[in-house]
């Protein structure tokens, strides 16, 4: 199948095929070309150009056409931090909090995540799979193309490997490429709060081994938080982690200036997520690592946190993602437009940052880079066609509203 997208107002985001991640100034190039054709073929993209040079374009005899006159085109985003696989939703701690509790004291009194755990464990993997892929073609429909979904309510052999599969059976029944995570150390259950060395050793000894056999992860994820796990705890499951090719990719200094950069980076982690407390030693930190700073500004909306210093880690230089944290918890969410308007208003990011750092940057903290998040021949077609709007900056200045007239996931 092809199909030819025609009179593009502006086709955005396309970087060199080599670019695989975009640092510190280079995020606010957002290459464009005005008045442009596009062309998929299969589930690629097969030639772009401007209007003028159709002609010189191999163009096959009946493709589909779009005519997308007024409308811009780019790079699905690429959502490189969710839980989207719960249970069910937690409302009741969202008005607790507006009467005054933290999320640490809802956590503390066996709400948030113990919460979230209990009512999954009560769930099919049936019922799962089926909320999980609504929620799915909800942020499909919001420009979502690929994304990276998360274990961590199950904290028991049998809870996390049912939440792992329903994970494998969302990506045969989605389109949408979906990479997996295990997040066994996201609380310590209630059983152990007194015993918590043994969890650790349960996550490592039983988990581990299970989760490598059968293939149902590709990343390792712990909650290095104060009240959660410290940082010599998740150097621990890391380490544990990296020896059944689980790569680090963790949660970080989201409620305190844990030490959670400084694990990440110590262990080679894809990326630190969350950021919202991080000061000049961690930036430090950051800038000399590979390591990418994910930033999940609608769940420091949702919690009223503060929000991660992003002009200044941009300034420094950093690789910076950003993602949406859809979860029950801290940002029932999944909606990448507004992570984008967040980031804009709240952040200071300019639209093209942001944009870049929702789309490439966030297909490399996902390893996908290579395939997805950028205009390139050859990388995977999936695609956001606006509405028609007179710049990009619509995108994050209609906050709470997509701007999208059609999403296209594997050239469809
Ligand atoms: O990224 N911080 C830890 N995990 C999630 C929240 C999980 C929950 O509250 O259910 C987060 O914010
Ligand atoms: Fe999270």
């Amino acid at each position: 199948m092809s199909l030819l997208i025609k009179n593009i107002k502006a086709l955005a985001g396309i970087h060199p095929i080599d670019k695989l991640i975009l640092k510190g100034s280079e995020l606010n190039n957002l290459p464009t070309i005005e008045n442009a054709f596009l062309l998929t073929v299969g589930d690629k993209i097969k030639s772009f150009g401007k209007m003028e040079e159709i002609s010189a374009a191999n163009i096959p005899n009946t493709p589909n056409e779009i005519d997308a006159k007024g409308k811009f085109v780019f790079p699905s985003f690429c959502d490189s931090h969710t839980h989207l696989v719960f249970a069910e939703t937690r409302e009741s701690e969202f008005v607790d909090k507006i009467s005054g509790l933290s999320y640490e004291q809802i956590a503390a009194k066996g709400g948030g995540i113990l919460n979230s755990a209990k009512k999954l464990s009560i769930t099919s993997e049936e019922e799962l799979v089926e909320s999980a892929l609504n929620r799915l073609q909800e942020v499909q429909s919001q420009g979502t193309g690929a994304i990276e979904i998360k274990s961590g309510y199950g904290l028991s052999i049998e809870a996390e490997l049912k939440m792992l599969r329903v994970i494998r059976k969302l990506k045969t029944l989605s389109p949408l490429t979906i990479k997996s995570t295990f997040l066994g150390a996201h609380a310590v259950p209630f059983e152990y709060k007194n015993n918590r060395n043994e969890y650790i050793r349960i996550i490592i000894e039983e988990m581990m081994p299970r989760i490598a056999d059968e293939g149902l992860a590709d990343y390792c994820d712990v909650f290095c938080e104060n009240g959660f796990y410290s940082p010599e705890e998740t150097d621990k499951i890391l380490q544990a982690g990296w020896k059944h090719n689980l790569k680090p990719k963790i949660h970080a200094n989201q409620l305190a200036i844990s030490g959670g950069v400084q694990a990440g980076v110590r262990n080679n982690a894809i990326s630190v997520d969350h950021l919202e407390n991080i000061g000049d030693k961690e930036i430090y930190i950051l800038k000399k690592s590979n390591t990418i700073a994910t930033m999940l500004p609608t769940a420091a909306f949702f919690l009223r946190l503060p929000y991660p210093p992003a002009r200044r880690m941009i300034e420094e230089n950093l690789s910076i993602a950003l993602a949406s944290d859809f979860n029950p918890g801290s940002s029932p969410s999944g909606r990448m437009s507004f992570v984008i308007s967040l980031a804009c208003i709240q952040m200071k990011m300019t639209p093209e940052e942001a944009i870049n750092a929702s789309t490439l940057n966030g297909a490399a903290a996902m390893e996908l880079s290579n395939d997805f998040g950028s205009i390139a021949i050859g990388k995977r077609a999936n695609l956001i066609i606006t509405n028609e709007i007179s710049s990009i900056a619509n995108i994050p200045y209609f906050f709470g509203r997509d701007c999208i007239n059609r999403v296209i996931v594997n050239g469809e």
